[in-house]
């Protein structure tokens, strides 16, 4: 429009720009008659303009690039969108990230490239003319820029491996871990050379500093990571092996307690053939001279009967015997001697009886013959084991008095020999509790109940019993043998203990704290039993084995 003022830029060839203004010139009565055209160089504008834009650019990129590094440790991420940032941002054709080994031979770890280019991504570089006359250039911070690489006065073989890649110009900028070389950030560019601009190359340099931070970062959280995860193998291995220490240990209890067993088993085993086959020996040898004097006491008393009545006889026919006869009879009592003989032989006969019964029992008891399980009278064991105890029973020694409530029991399927070693553990106990309560007692209180035990039998139906908690079947059949004492009861914290191995409180000498353990195996383990104390401290003690029928 030919009355309108106008503005335009106008670029020439050369580069410059001017700012174009015309304006019409107009006539008086409001002709145009012409136009005035003004131009204003404002090439160096426009470049500052350019420059200030392309820098707030670059900054912009700079403090994304920045805060991305920040954000992540995914140093992979980094890298890859560093080289796609450098190619969009000096628009040139390719942007990789050459790392080196140690022994500074290097690979191309990331690239981005434009589709026309070849990529030549994981390319591997041997060749010495590389980097071992620049790795210490680059290493003090130095760049290398390439604007052709036909007359930048490059080594040949450089030149030929550039061409390998198909790069005409290129821009170098070292990445540096504290004063190591890790690496190289480089623009390529292809299709024809370039003249990389300050800013360029300033920008490249800036973002290899931040690269070196992410890789300190990585390189660190890496570290870390390692050391975490070498921490929890530790820690796992450490675990692992407690467990296994645990379970060993658990092993090897559970071995120490086999073997206790086996070992009082054994001194069991060995204690009882021993003693059970001296006894069973001596019984032997006492029975055949017993019989003998048994069997010939009878005729003992027949012979002195009949001599006593020749001596009537005698007497009768000839009232008066001559002195020395007469003398001599009276020398010996005769008249005493007559009533007294048969007394004497009577008793003589009661003793070898009771002797008999006492070979009977011990051979009983021992029970050689039964190392089976056989159905056997209970309580014919417990009187025999009784008997054996009788010397420690007496008035003259303990002087304890005897309960017996014995129930109607049927024969119990057992191992006699053992059981009757549990009577004479528990029996034993209470005599010595006993012995010892009077002992400590006559001091200061002589007038307590005389000492008692109490042994009593019976027959349990487990449905009708509360106290042996038990899952078995219902209509199932137990025999119950209590012995009980009126001694000083055990206190509740040894009462826990009196079944463990060598447990005693009594001297040494006396005590073996065996007598319990070995009668809790051959209840428990033996006939599937058990065997349980109830004891009140100052009242006594009683003992419950009960053996399933
Ligand atoms: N009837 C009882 N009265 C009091 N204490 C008893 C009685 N029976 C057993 N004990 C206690 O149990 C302990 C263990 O008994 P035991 O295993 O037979 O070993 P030992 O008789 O050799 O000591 C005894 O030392 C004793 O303290
Ligand atoms: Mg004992």
């Amino acid at each position: 429009n030919p009355t309108t003022a106008s503005r335009n830029e106008v670029k020439l060839n050369d580069d410059r720009v001017f700012d174009c203004y015309s304006t019409p010139v107009l006539s008086p009565n409001g002709d145009c008659y012409g136009r005035i055209w003004s131009f204003r160089d404002i090439t160096q504008r426009k470049q500052t303009e350019a420059r200030l834009r392309k820098q707030a650019e670059r900054e912009q990129l700079l403090g994304e690039m920045n805060q991305r590094i920040r954000q992540t440790l995914n140093l992979e991420e980094v890298l890859n969108t560093t080289v796609e940032e450098v190619r969009q941002f000096l628009a040139c054709d390719r942007a990789i990230i050459y790392r080196f080994n140690p022994d500074l031979t290097g690979t191309m770890v990331v690239e981005s490239v434009s589709k026309e280019w070849k990529s030549i991504l994981k390319e591997q570089i041997q060749d010495n003319c590389f980097h071992k006359t620049k790795a210490p250039y680059f290493r003090k911070g130095g760049i290398r820029v390439v604007e052709d690489i036909y007359n930048a006065g490059l080594h040949q073989c450089y030149v030929e491996m550039l061409e390998g890649f198909q790069v005409r110009a290129n821009l170098m900028v070292p990445i540096l871990q504290k004063d190591q070389l890790w690496g190289l950030l480089i623009a390529h560019h292809c299709r024809q050379p370039r003249k990389w601009s300050t800013s360029s190359v300033k920008l490249l340099r800036q973002l290899s500093v931040q690269l070196s931070v992410a890789i300190q970062q990585a390189a660190l959280f890496e570290q870390l990571a390692a050391e975490l995860r070498e921490r929890s193998a530790a820690e796992a291995a450490l675990r692992k092996s407690e467990a296994t220490l645990i379970q060993q240990r658990t092993k090897l209890e559970a071995a120490l307690y086999q073997l206790q067993q086996t070992q009082l088993q054994l001194i069991q085993t060995e204690k009882m053939s021993s003693l059970g086959q001296l006894v069973a020996g001596v019984a032997h040898e006492i029975n055949n001279p017993v019989t003998f004097i048994h069997g010939n006491i009878s005729h003992a008393e027949h012979y002195a009967h009949d001599l006593l009545q020749l001596v009537q006889l005698y007497n009768q026919h000839y009232p008066q015997p001559v002195e020395e006869i007469s003398k001599f009879a009276k020398d010996i009592d005769f008249h005493f001697l007559v009533k007294d003989f048969p007394k004497l032989l009577k008793s003589m006969d009661m003793g070898a009886d009771r002797i008999r019964q006492i070979v009977h029992s011990l051979k009983n008891f021992s029970r050689l013959d039964q190392a089976e399980r056989k159905a056997v009278d209970i309580h014919e064991g417990i009187e025999n084991t009784l008997m054996i105890l009788q010397h420690r029973l007496k008035p003259a020694a303990a002087n304890i008095k005897l309960v017996k409530n014995y129930g109607h029991l049927p024969p119990v399927e057992c191992y006699a020999g053992q059981l009757n070693q549990v009577f004479m553990n528990i029996l034993n106990n209470a005599i010595d509790a006993l012995e010892e309560y009077d002992r400590e007692l006559s001091a200061d209180k002589p007038k307590r109940d005389r000492s008692t035990i109490t042994i009593s039998t019976e027959i349990v139906n487990y449905c009708s019993t509360e106290s042996f908690s038990r899952d078995v079947a219902q209509n199932f059949q137990s025999v119950i043998i209590r012995i009980a004492d009126n001694g000083p009861g055990i206190p509740e914290e040894l009462r826990q203990r009196i079944f463990d191995h060598f447990f005693t409180t009594k001297p040494v000498g006396k005590g073996t704290g065996l007598g319990l353990a070995i009668s809790y195996q051959i209840v428990v383990e033996k006939h599937g039993g058990n065997i349980q104390c109830l004891s009140e401290q100052g009242k006594g003690t009683e003992f419950v084995v009960e053996i399933p029928l």
